[in-house]
């Protein structure tokens, strides 16, 4: 699609899937319940992200730090593996220890020109040690919960947030997300979209489609220059 939309103000992007590699939990997973990594991580993130739309569509809100939690009890269950409270704390913890992508941060230093934000259904307790660990500190200009309004992505009451924080409207900011839930439920808010699609996977049928489809965070350089 042509992007003929006014220039790009701010760049805003998501955290868990697309800064941060939620499966660099594998090798941890593996090292506790060996050869059921892969398993446990993808279980783990689908019911995470499962149970922040259940909660939000019945009005209600827990945390994303305690949704982690009981998505990560129910995996375990569902894949019959007996986990004790201290292995349950261990993977928690690695979820504050997240590898960012190997191309974040030269994707990032090539994008100063432009405020840079995190939109996140994290908490600000997991964000913010996160984004230090990762060295990323002092790198983004707001780093934004969706706590404050207590509802998940992508309801359009969290974007919103963005524009408000920022104080630029929808189409002067670009968005910038891996997870389709995510970049569909940006496009549809009003933000110019980038949808970092590094599995090449087919696009959602639900009739919205982001501004541009990019393979990798790098190549946002590129597409913001043309
Ligand atoms: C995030 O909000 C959707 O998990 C993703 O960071």
């Amino acid at each position: 699609m042509t992007d003929t939309g006014p220039t790009i103000k701010a760049m805003v992007f998501d955290a868990y899937g697309t800064l941060f590699d939620v499966h660099s939990v594998i090798a941890l997973c593996n090292e506790l319940f060996p050869e059921q990594g892969p398993a446990l991580s993808h279980m783990w993130r689908a019911k995470q992200l499962e149970y922040t739309w259940l909660l939000s569509l019945m009005g209600r809100y827990e945390d994303f730090w305690h949704i982690t939690e009981k998505a990560l009890r129910f995996a375990c269950r569902a894949l019959k593996l007996p986990y004790d409270e201290a292995q349950q704390a261990q993977l928690l913890e690695a979820y504050l220890h997240l590898e960012p992508y190997p191309e974040v941060q030269q994707a990032l230093t090539g994008l100063t020109g432009y405020p840079l934000a995190i939109l996140s259904n994290g908490s600000p307790a997991m964000l913010e040690p996160l984004v230090s660990n990762a060295g990323l500190q002092g790198t983004f200009a707001h780093v934004i919960s969706v706590d404050e309004l207590k509802i998940y992505k992508p309801s359009p009451q969290v974007y919103r947030l963005a524009v408000d924080k920022l104080g630029l409207e929808a189409q002067a900011i670009g968005f910038v997300s891996s997870n389709s839930f995510d970049i569909i439920g940006a496009t549809a808010f009003g933000f110019r979209t980038f949808w970092v699609n590094r599995a090449a996977s087919p696009l959602d049928e639900l009739g919205v489609v982001p501004t541009t489809t990019i393979g990798k965070l790098t190549d946002l350089v590129e597409v913001l220059n043309r």
